[in-house]
């Protein structure tokens, strides 16, 4: 699937007034607009031309190749494509490099969508203090400023001096270090993530493209569903290094899984040893013989069919919350996983966590997002970590990875 924008069909304007469209892409609304006004016809394309998210890189919906100075340097030169900015939004601004204080790596840091998962996120990082600034951006701008002025409300309570703006777009935010994606439709019940990946791969791709120009030195944590394959997405389209483009689940699904074995009375979730591997859903591996309670290892704490049950649970978990909320899906957890990843880079924690990265061949896996065990640093994935897994586990992940390449609609 392709992401068509405006500029795409600008393109196709000087090559011969035709955009061949493949009957999975989605086109915007603005490049409808630009064909209408450019008399450009969108064609539907034959298999052969048609588009994944996977082989072109960047894909036609991207900025040229050329980026902007890295951090600290000056603003961009130029405005971006008027295809990348909401009409009327005004030019980029603010663009400040981070601000060392007190020996801490600080800057700012933007949480695109003011939802409750962007809204969690968000209190979590500010509650940190470990930013100058955090920017919640919404297309619903009042609702991004109200969020963000009922967080700096409490800022006494919390103890912050992390200022909090709400605008409503990306260029509006400026410069940032790190950029959570939370934007995108939410599941309903009845639906699976899955069902989410055309809406969502149109809002993921154009923000990555955008915040590309006006943050070329971020990291991107992709929140939004269908995880990695937005992850990917995301990656494909911001023309950034892999290092610096991550996904947020396995930090969520490990956490449910311990937060579970904790229900079956075993002792706090803390003393839960656990990591959650592969996709965020069907493919979700916990490898159990890592799993140990206070030390030792599951299966003498809990009974095994017990802990298989407690796997299952985990796996069913947001759609587990999505049917009781009867309206949207889980935020609470969701939001402070995200913030817990940034916080991770920003404070240089080294701890070993779960995430969506792109394989390099760890685990025999390559060329595709989904969760390993990884090291973060200040500017994203430092390492991914290798793990002994057992064989089953270990071909489970595998597994996950080749089901993740296939919906994305990629050649193994
Ligand atoms: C969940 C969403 C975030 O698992 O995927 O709740």
């Amino acid at each position: 699937m392709t992401v068509w924008s405006a500029a795409d069909v600008e393109a196709a304007a000087t090559r011969g007034a035709t955009l061949r469209v493949g009957p999975r892409d989605v086109v915007t609304p603005l490049a409808h607009e630009r064909a209408r006004e450019l008399g450009v016809t969108l064609a539907a394309a034959d298999d052969a031309d048609r588009a994944t998210l996977l082989p072109s890189r960047p894909p036609p919906s991207c900025p040229p190749p050329s980026r902007p100075p890295s951090s600290p340097g000056p603003p961009p030169s130029g405005s971006p494509s008027p295809a990348l900015f909401r009409r009327g939004a005004p030019l980029p601004t603010g663009l400040a490099p981070a601000r060392p204080r007190g020996g801490t790596p600080t800057g700012r840091v933007i949480v695109v969508g003011a939802g409750h998962v962007g809204m969690i996120a968000a209190m979590r990082m500010a509650d940190a203090d470990v930013f100058d600034e955090l920017v919640l951006v919404d297309v619903d701008e009042g609702r991004a400023a109200g969020i963000a002025l009922d967080l700096t409300h409490t800022a006494a309570l919390s103890g912050f001096a992390t200022r909090v703006r709400g605008v409503g777009t990306v260029e509006e935010a400026g410069r940032a270090d790190y950029v959570v994606i939370t934007a995108g439709r939410p599941r309903q019940p009845g639906m699976s993530r899955a069902d989410l990946v055309s809406t969502n791969a149109e809002i993921v791709g154009d923000l990555a493209c955008r915040i590309a120009v006006t943050s070329p030195d971020a990291v991107l944590v992709v929140v939004t569903n269908p995880l990695d394959e937005m992850t990917q997405h995301a990656w494909t389209c911001s023309g950034f290094p892999a290092t610096r483009v991550l996904g947020m689940a396995g930090v969520l699904d490990t956490a449910r899984f311990r937060a579970l074995v904790a229900l079956e009375g075993t002792g706090p979730a803390s003393t839960v040893d656990a990591i959650a591997l592969g996709s965020h859903g069907e493919e979700m591996v916990i490898p159990l013989s890592r799993v140990r309670e206070g030390g030792r290892p599951v299966a003498e704490v809990v009974p095994p069919a017990r802990v298989n049950a407690v796997v299952d649970r985990a796996r069913g978990s947001g759609g587990e919350v999505v049917g009781l909320l009867r309206s949207g899906s889980a935020f609470l957890a969701p939001g402070t996983s995200a913030a817990r990843m940034v916080l991770a880079m920003v404070r240089e924690t080294g701890e070993v966590m779960s995430a969506a990265v792109l394989a390099d061949g760890s685990y025999g896996i390559r060329d595709v997002y989904l969760g390993l065990p990884v090291r973060l640093g200040r500017h994203g994935l430092r390492e991914i970590v290798h793990l002994d897994l057992a064989p089953d586990e270990l071909a489970a992940v595998r597994e996950a990875g080749d089901r993740i390449r296939e919906r994305l609609g990629a050649h193994p």
